[in-house]
């Protein structure tokens, strides 16, 4: 469904995205990682066409999406919503208003400005924040919540998007291990259960081999490893990171294996308790 063909993107002299290729047969779960520089937000920001590529492709079921412009452009935005390390919620919104937000994009400009919200869209925004364990959370100001809580609201803003692909960007990078986990299992039921397609940046090794179906690892700019978590072994990972002798897997992990699955559910359990 998803075909990324030559896919370049320079900086001037700066090679960010180097002749990436790969290709995803059906929606899965795709953890990209990567040393920091590696080219992992430029590829996301291409996919998404935040950012325009210098050479090379992408489709989506036939359609090039390099190509679109104009209205045909911003659907496809849509249709795969993005999440950012940091958010990026209207701190002083409500939590429901910033979920709504991801509807915006099909909304008149009148509608906008007047935050004129239609009724089903309401209970919708509150359904999703339900599926997310935070519905008791919707009347308060984004900033109000915590670093895990917030990343859930940044979730629910792009499935109201009904999005067919979720691109997030290092979307546990602020998080604790324990928040990190819940909001790596959220992403993960989601892509389970609605079968929209996850890519997301990790900038720890552990997270992308506990929860991903395939991994790519980047390496200034280039794809160097394109496989299963089972082949991700420490050698491959020491030439993807590119660490030499030195590299170490505790430097990569976020710590999430120490938690079991049972206790991170009972910390969302008793958030959505109060
Ligand atoms: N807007 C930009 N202008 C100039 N150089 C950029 C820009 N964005 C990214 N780069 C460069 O591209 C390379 C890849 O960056 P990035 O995609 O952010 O890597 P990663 O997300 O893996 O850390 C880096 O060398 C970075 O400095
Ligand atoms: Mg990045």
């Amino acid at each position: 469904m998803l075909e990324v063909d030559g896919l370049t993107k320079s900086f001037g002299t700066n090679t960010a995205v180097d002749n990436v290729t790969f290709s995803v047969a059906r929606p899965a779960m795709i953890g990209i990682i990567g040393a920091s520089g590696a080219g992992k937000s430029t590829l996301l920001r291409i996919l998404n066409r935040m950012t325009d590529a210098t050479a090379g492709r992408v489709t989506v079921e036939g359609k090039e999406v390099t190509a679109l412009r104009g209205a045909q452009k911003r659907a496809w935005q849509s249709d795969c919503a993005m999440i950012f390390q940091q958010f990026n919620l209207v701190p002083r919104m409500d939590v429901v208003g910033n979920v709504l937000h991801g509807t915006l994009n099909a909304r008149s400009t009148l509608a906008t400005m007047f935050n004129l919200f239609p009724a089903a869209d309401i209970h919708r925004a509150i359904d999703i924040l339900d599926r997310l364990g935070i519905a008791d959370h919707a009347p308060k100001r984004a900033e109000s919540l915590s670093g895990g809580q917030q990343q859930r609201v940044a979730i629910a803003r792009a499935l109201m998007q009904d999005p067919r692909m979720i691109l997030a960007d290092e979307p546990i990078a602020s998080l604790d291990p324990m928040n990190a986990q819940i909001v790596m299992d959220a992403l993960r039921r989601i892509h389970d259960e609605d079968g929209r397609m996850v890519i997301a940046n990790l900038h720890t090794l552990d997270t992308a081999r506990r929860y991903c179906d395939r991994v790519i690892g980047m390496r200034a700019g280039r794809v160097v490893f394109d496989g299963t978590p089972e082949q991700l072994t420490t050698g491959v990972a020491r030439d993807i990171y590119g660490a030499g002798a030195s590299f170490s897997e505790d430097s990569t992990s976020t710590a999430i294996e120490s938690l079991d699955r049972g206790e991170a559910r009972a910390l969302r359990e008793a958030e959505a308790a109060v």
